[in-house]
């Protein structure tokens, strides 16, 4: 189906909206058999300025862009947000045509995951902690996901956001270790000027939450900030950031760690590229933030594909 929707000149112009998987990929191997390198920029919807920066980086990265919108049941545990979780297709397409994407795969559940559907892509190391441990079966439903996207949309680049630190981490190593041509860029992370990194998840803090909640990025910086300093011993770093998060009006702290850019494990001292990697809860509603350290490191990484 093509959709008239206004583009970010304000002119109107046309965008493809795909929701079976067979014209998806009819229009990618038509957009790539004329020469044009095709960049995806996955998302599960309800976007925001942290997407529009991804399909900018996209927009830099290939000739054309095409976005995935798919609220993934598969990455949702039991209790967690997969009914409620804000879903938006029209203000979402609106979006996409204002940033220049040129097509967009919005399958329904039933194009996805076929009856009894009992293939899985795990991870057995980068997944294990942190998201991995707090949310069990989270990240084999993203990788499945993803390795299913890839094998539809064909791209050539994939954007994803370094607010999702481990998801990117774990999608780079999915991609090196399975063959798959696809490029890993990991673009950073979006925030509003107090520092609140930007979240689809945001839209269900009220006033008291969202000051709340800016604790996490604070507890973030200031961790990263004890590394600056020269500090070393992780358990002053985490504690450093530990400290903003605890006491008064506290959130309730999930994970507030150090974890080593190639192996997201943890070190007992700090001595190359880390993330200060963090998850909370503020009242109902669950965030995640990282800062990396030293910042730019991302690009140095070795595993997997290049990063941006
Ligand atoms: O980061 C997300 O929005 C999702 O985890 C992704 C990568 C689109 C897979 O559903």
């Amino acid at each position: 189906m093509t959709r008239t929707l206004a583009s970010h000149a304000g002119t109107p112009t046309s965008i493809r909206v795909f929701a079976a998987p067979d014209s998806m990929r009819d229009w990618s191997r038509r957009v790539r058999g004329a020469g044009r390198c095709l960049a995806l920029v996955p998302t599960m919807g309800a976007l925001h300025e942290g997407h529009r920066s991804l399909f900018r980086a996209a927009g830099e990265a290939g000739d054309a862009v095409a976005a995935s919108i798919f609220v993934n049941p598969a990455q949702f545990g039991e209790g967690e947000d997969f009914e409620h979780y804000p879903r938006q297709l029209e203000a979402d397409l609106e979006i996409c045509a204002a940033e220049g994407v040129e097509a967009v795969y919005a399958p329904a559940r039933g194009a996805v995951y076929a009856p009894a559907h009992s293939t899985w892509i795990v991870e057995e190391a980068l997944a294990a902690p942190f998201e991995g441990a707090c949310r069990p079966g989270h990240f084999r439903g993203v990788l499945t996901i993803v390795l299913k996207l890839f094998q539809v949309v064909e791209p050539d680049v994939a954007v994803f956001g370094q607010k999702d630190l481990q998801q990117a981490l774990l999608i780079r190593r999915m991609v090196r270790d399975l063959d798959s041509p696809v490029q890993i860029r990991i673009a950073p992370t979006i925030r509003d000027a107090d520092g609140l990194a930007l979240s689809s998840r945001n839209a269900y803090l009220d006033a008291d939450e969202r000051q709340r909640a800016l604790r996490l990025s604070r507890a973030l910086r200031a961790a990263a900030q004890r590394l600056a300093a020269g500090e070393t011993d992780t358990g002053r770093i985490r504690q450093a950031g530990r400290a903003l998060l605890e006491g008064n009006g506290g959130l309730d702290v999930e994970y507030l760690e150090v974890a080593d850019l190639e192996t997201m494990q943890t070190p007992a001292r700090v001595e190359g590229p880390v993330a200060i990697i963090g998850a909370v809860r503020v009242g109902r509603t669950r965030l995640i933030d990282n800062v990396i350290y030293p910042p730019g490191a991302l690009a140095g990484l070795s595993a997997g594909a290049s990063t941006s």
